[in-house]
């Protein structure tokens, strides 16, 4: 039984992804420092999955906190979620973002190296593509992402790409998650935004719950059908299949392996408000206001590579994501209680 190093593994995707690892015969442990998530995501993992995970307190900047992770267990292979996400403080912050993002992939990359590990599983994004030509977006489409966020993301594929050059025997994947929505099945996980969301599923979600008057609707001038932004959301337990899929892949081929993480899919804000007031039984109220800078029209993926390297594809759809949203906001209107209740395992 193989042992993964799931950092960033109480985030949204992070702890969804350490389920579906658990659920498919992995052993985990996760390394975080809940700059942006709260240890009841990772109590909860173990209340679902009804197994132990291993745990490490780890600022990923750290170096000397990243090697003692690797001497306190014994890891097979990495799924590296940490790292900062949102584009609008990256472009406020940009050292920031590149110092965080950058360091601790280098560190993690270091300590694998030292100790013969090969398996690296990576957390892009759509965003690296910028504001593509066409759609469907497909893997070979130009990269030039508009941020700093999308830069720090870029940077990483390359210095992966690099490393794997330069070492035959390093395994890679680099997954380009579209937009990520829903929740566990459960309703017991989900995502637990601090503050005001930026993403339009989990604003959508407070303001039927009644946290938030009403969605502010950016733009209405795009050319789509009604105006509004199309984008490309995914089920984040098909998101976490894709980590699976990748590991499983890595594990029968070597080299480094691209895929986009779509529907192939896209759905403009004013369907996904109808979406959610369907499975709420809430009605939305929203504005139309200014396009928010940066944003593009329309953003959906190809995901048939995906499904070709490894079998994975996006099973579940936005009535799905909506459902489940609904379920945990619902059953969890204030996300994840504050309380450190979980201090996890320091053996495996
Ligand atoms: P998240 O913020 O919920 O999870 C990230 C986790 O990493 C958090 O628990 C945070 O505490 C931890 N972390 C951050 N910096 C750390 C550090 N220096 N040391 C230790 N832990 C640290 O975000 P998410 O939505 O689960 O995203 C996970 C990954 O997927 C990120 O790399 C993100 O860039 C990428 N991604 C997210 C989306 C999205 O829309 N959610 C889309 C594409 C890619
Ligand atoms: C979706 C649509 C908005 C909020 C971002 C990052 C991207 C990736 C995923 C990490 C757009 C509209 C939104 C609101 C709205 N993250 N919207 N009112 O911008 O596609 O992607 O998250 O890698 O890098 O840029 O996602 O959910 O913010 O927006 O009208 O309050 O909803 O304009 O059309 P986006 P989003």
């Amino acid at each position: 039984m193989k042992t993964i190093l799931v950092t960033g593994g109480a985030g949204y995707i992070g702890s969804h992804t350490c389920l579906a690892l658990l659920g498919a015969g992995y052993r985990v442990v996760v390394a975080e420092s809940f700059q942006n998530s709260k240890p009841e995501a990772l109590r909860r993992v173990q209340e679902l999955s009804g197994k132990e995970i291993g745990f490490a307190a780890c600022d990923l900047r750290n170096k000397a906190e990243v090697e003692d992770v690797f001497d306190r267990f014994s890891i097979d292979g990495v799924v590296h979620f940490a790292g900062l996400k949102a584009v609008g403080e990256s472009v406020v912050k940009p050292l920031w973002y590149y110092e965080n993002n950058l360091s601790s992939t280098f560190h993690l990359l270091n300590c694998m190296e030292k100790r013969g590990i090969h398996l690296f599983v990576f957390s892009s994004s759509a965003t690296v593509y910028g504001d593509p030509d066409t759609v469907p977006i497909r893997e070979d489409f130009p990269l030039k992402p508009i941020n700093p966020y999308g830069r720090s993301k870029l940077m990483q594929e390359e210095i992966l790409s690099d490393f794997q050059k330069s070492r035959p025997e390093f395994r890679v994947a680099l997954l380009r998650y579209f937009n990520p929505a829903g929740a566990d099945r459960s309703g017991r996980m989900g995502e637990n935004p601090n503050g005001i969301p930026n993403n339009l599923m989990p604003y959508i979600a407070q303001v039927a719950v009644g946290k938030r008057a009403k969605l502010s609707v950016f733009g209405k001038d795009y050319p789509t059908p009604d105006g509004t932004g199309i984008r490309d959301y995914i089920h984040v337990t098909d998101l976490a299949e894709g980590h699976v899929a990748a590991l499983r892949c890595l594990e029968e081929r070597s080299g480094m392996v691209i895929c986009n993480l779509g529907t192939g899919r896209g759905y403009s804000v004013l369907e996904m408000v109808r979406a959610f007031e369907k499975a709420s039984g809430r009605s939305i109220p929203y504005e139309i206001c200014a396009r928010r800078p940066g944003d593009i029209a329309v953003c959906y993926a190809d995901p048939s590579r995906a499904e070709t390297l490894s079998g994975w594809k996006a099973r579940l759809g936005v009535d799905d994501m909506c459902r489940d949203t609904w379920n945990w906001q619902s059953q969890n209107p204030d996300g994840y209680p504050d309380e450190p209740t979980w201090k996890g395992s320091e053996k495996l």
